[in-house]
């Protein structure tokens, strides 16, 4: 039996975390802490929220006397640390909050795992889920690796390199056993619809602009959800203790390119005449600082630990656009209240 803890399991790639580790290890107890943050939804869990070996316990990451409470109530062996604020259109306008979470938040939980662990550190696992914006901006050639010099270049990327540093600083100085895993884009069902592939589903749905940073040449590797979370299991159960991952899809696409794909699906989807919904583009001004290109080379994945993507993205995306189709009522409730404000002002002045 092992005691898990998931922090930010209510959020998009937490609650595809919390469902696999729950239905694949029915020995497992899977403790989801998450402060239900504008992106945190118990309604992603609707379906495992009465399993036996679930519990949800409300808590911020931040704080540190709940943290060392709740591993000494859950005497927790495993961490997969998920929580973070993640987009990095909010990180322009409100960068501190992501030190705040990013960077102390992710201390706090190492502090109290350390202090819970010192002395039996034995197969214990403090898994920290990061990103590949970390490594900053590629040009048209070449691909992140895990040996890639960090270079990060939004507050975002910033406060994610500066929780990593932290994860390896443990390691180093206090032995504690950590994994990390650095990912690329992740689309699927349950993503927040601040985020661009959701966002152009909603707004296709209802007929709004779809807006296109610059002139939407920047690059992105997507990678189905369910694919970045079986990646974290392979990683969390078979990986090395103190070696990071790097997780991708080898599947880049311009933004531009990439709504033109959403909106040929959707006019099929919707009965629309083909070219309908591309009417809806809109070049709006440029996110500042945006970075190029993202590419993951995921060869050290694949080749210790036997990982391959399992979609390919026509069908992912399918799925993806059948997902929001079926579920408007979780679209509806998602960007009511203030999704609607958020919206307005993100791109009123664009
Ligand atoms: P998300 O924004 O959908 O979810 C974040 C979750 O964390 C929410 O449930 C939120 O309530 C919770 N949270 C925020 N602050 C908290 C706090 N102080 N204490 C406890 N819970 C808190 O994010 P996501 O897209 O699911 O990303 C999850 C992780 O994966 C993040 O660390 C992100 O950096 C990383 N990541 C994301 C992607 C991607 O494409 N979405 C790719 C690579 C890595
Ligand atoms: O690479 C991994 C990262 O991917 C994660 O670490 C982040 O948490 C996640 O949010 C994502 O970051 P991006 O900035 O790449 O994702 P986003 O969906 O916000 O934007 C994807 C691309 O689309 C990016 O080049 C900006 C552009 N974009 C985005 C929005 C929201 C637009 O052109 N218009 C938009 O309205």
């Amino acid at each position: 039996m092992k005691n898990i803890l998931i922090t930010g399991g209510a959020g998009f790639i937490g609650s595809h975390l919390t469902r696999l580790f729950v239905t694949k290890y029915p020995d497992y107890n899977i403790v989801n802490l998450d402060k239900l943050t504008y992106a945190g939804n118990l309604e992603n869990l609707r379906d495992i929220e009465s399993a036996p070996n679930y519990r949800f316990v409300k808590g911020d990451i931040v704080d540190m006397e709940q943290m060392r409470a709740v591993f000494k109530q859950y005497n927790f062996d495993g961490v997969l640390h998920c929580a973070a604020e993640s987009h990095v259109d909010r990180s322009i306008t409100d960068p501190l909050s992501f030190v705040k979470t990013n960077v102390l938040g992710t201390m706090t939980l190492l502090q109290a795992a350390k202090e819970h662990w010192t002395g039996n550190m034995e197969g214990k696992i403090f898994y920290h889920i990061s990103t590949d914006e970390v490594y900053g901006s590629l040009g048209t050639e070449g691909f992140f690796t895990e040996t890639t010099a960090y270079d990060p270049r939004s507050p975002y990327s910033a406060s994610k390199a500066s929780s990593d540093h932290f994860v390896r600083a443990y390691y180093h100085t206090y032995k504690l056993p950590v994994k990390i895993s650095n990912c690329s884009n992740n689309y699927g069902p349950y993503h927040f619809p601040e985020k661009l592939i959701p966002l152009c589903i909603h707004n296709i749905i209802h007929n709004k602009p779809l807006p296109i940073y610059g002139k939407g040449e920047n690059v992105r590797d997507w990678l189905y959800v369910e694919d970045h979370v079986r990646a974290i299991d392979t990683i969390f159960h078979n990986g090395k203790v103190g070696e990071t991952y790097n997780i991708g899809g080898h599947n880049e696409w311009t933004n531009i390119a990439l709504v033109k794909e959403l909106c040929r699906q959707m006019d099929e989807k919707l009965g629309r005449a083909p070219g309908t919904n591309e009417k809806l583009i809109t070049y709006v001004q440029d996110r500042a600082g945006h970075d190029m290109r993202y590419a993951i080379d995921a060869t050290k994945l694949k080749n210790e630990l036997g990982w391959l993507p399992s979609l390919q993205f026509e069908e992912g995306i399918s799925k993806t656009i059948d997902w929001y189709l079926a579920n408007t009522e979780w679209l509806n409730h998602v960007t009511s209240g203030d999704y609607k404000k958020y919206y307005e002002e993100m791109y009123a002045g664009r």
